[in-house]
């Protein structure tokens, strides 16, 4: 799963150098990051041109926060690769005004010309970014509240195992109109949230399910994330 997540960002990388490119966080992409990484110190896979946002960040902490995903890409992927600071981009968990921040977000993907190609983990309840069940596929990048299942999921990075109630991640039409899309799931706690995602009503109910509507969606799930998917019929 990671080694063909990762072979599609350095495809899209060698096409378009100057791409850009829509980021998870989570347990599911750290391989990927890891290869992309390996990719930049063995074969000189450059990633100074392209542009990255990513999904979404908590509300209220600041970008130092260890829980925060400012610090998560930052560890895990932006500085093991020669990435442009002035190029990266994560919501500002702490701006003063977060509506403002969620605006200009919103603005600086549009002006960066959209998505290129688009990174998602899945959630246990179907979750993308941080879009949990019943958000609109009209949403745009906004304030949402996490689901009490995604806070506990979360909580074990937290002091005092309090995940913030709020955070900030882009929307559902946002992820939609990227030109390509990878919808990464891994593990036996997956299976059921792919093939909902596979088999279930296209609904707000289960967020990934708009993907089964885009026209360029790959979904790279490992043996236990796809125990439920059925073998196409010959
Ligand atoms: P995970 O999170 O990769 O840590 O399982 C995925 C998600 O909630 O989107």
């Amino acid at each position: 799963m990671s080694a063909a997540a990762a072979a599609t960002v350095a495809r899209t990388l060698r096409r378009k150098p100057d791409a850009v490119f829509l980021l998870p966080t989570g347990t599911t992409p750290l391989v990927m990051y890891r290869q992309l990484a390996e990719l930049h110190a063995t074969e000189r896979l450059s990633f100074a041109d392209a542009t990255f946002f990513n999904l979404d960040e908590y509300l209220g902490l600041p970008p130092d926060h260890p829980a925060s995903y400012h610090v998560y890409m930052r560890d895990h992927f932006y500085s093991l690769v020669d990435a442009n600071p002035d190029r990266v981009q994560v919501p500002a968990g702490d701006a003063r005004n977060p509506q403002a921040e969620c605006e200009r977000y919103e603005a600086a993907i549009r002006d960066a010309g959209g998505v290129d190609l688009c990174v998602l983990g899945i959630g246990r309840n179907g979750h993308i970014g941080f879009n949990e069940p019943g958000a609109s596929f009209d949403s745009r990048t906004r304030v949402v509240r996490l689901a009490e299942t995604t806070r506990l999921v979360n909580a074990a990075d937290f002091e005092g195992d309090r995940a913030p109630e709020r955070a900030i991640t882009v929307g559902m039409k946002t992820i939609f109109e990227s030109r390509e899309i990878l919808l990464l799931a891994s593990g036996a706690n997956k299976a059921d949230a792919v093939a909902e995602t596979l088999y279930g009503t296209i609904s707000p109910g289960v967020p990934a399910s708009m993907l089964s509507r885009h026209r360029n969606t790959t979904l790279l799930l490992d043996f236990e994330a796809a125990e439920l998917v059925e073998e196409a019929p010959e």
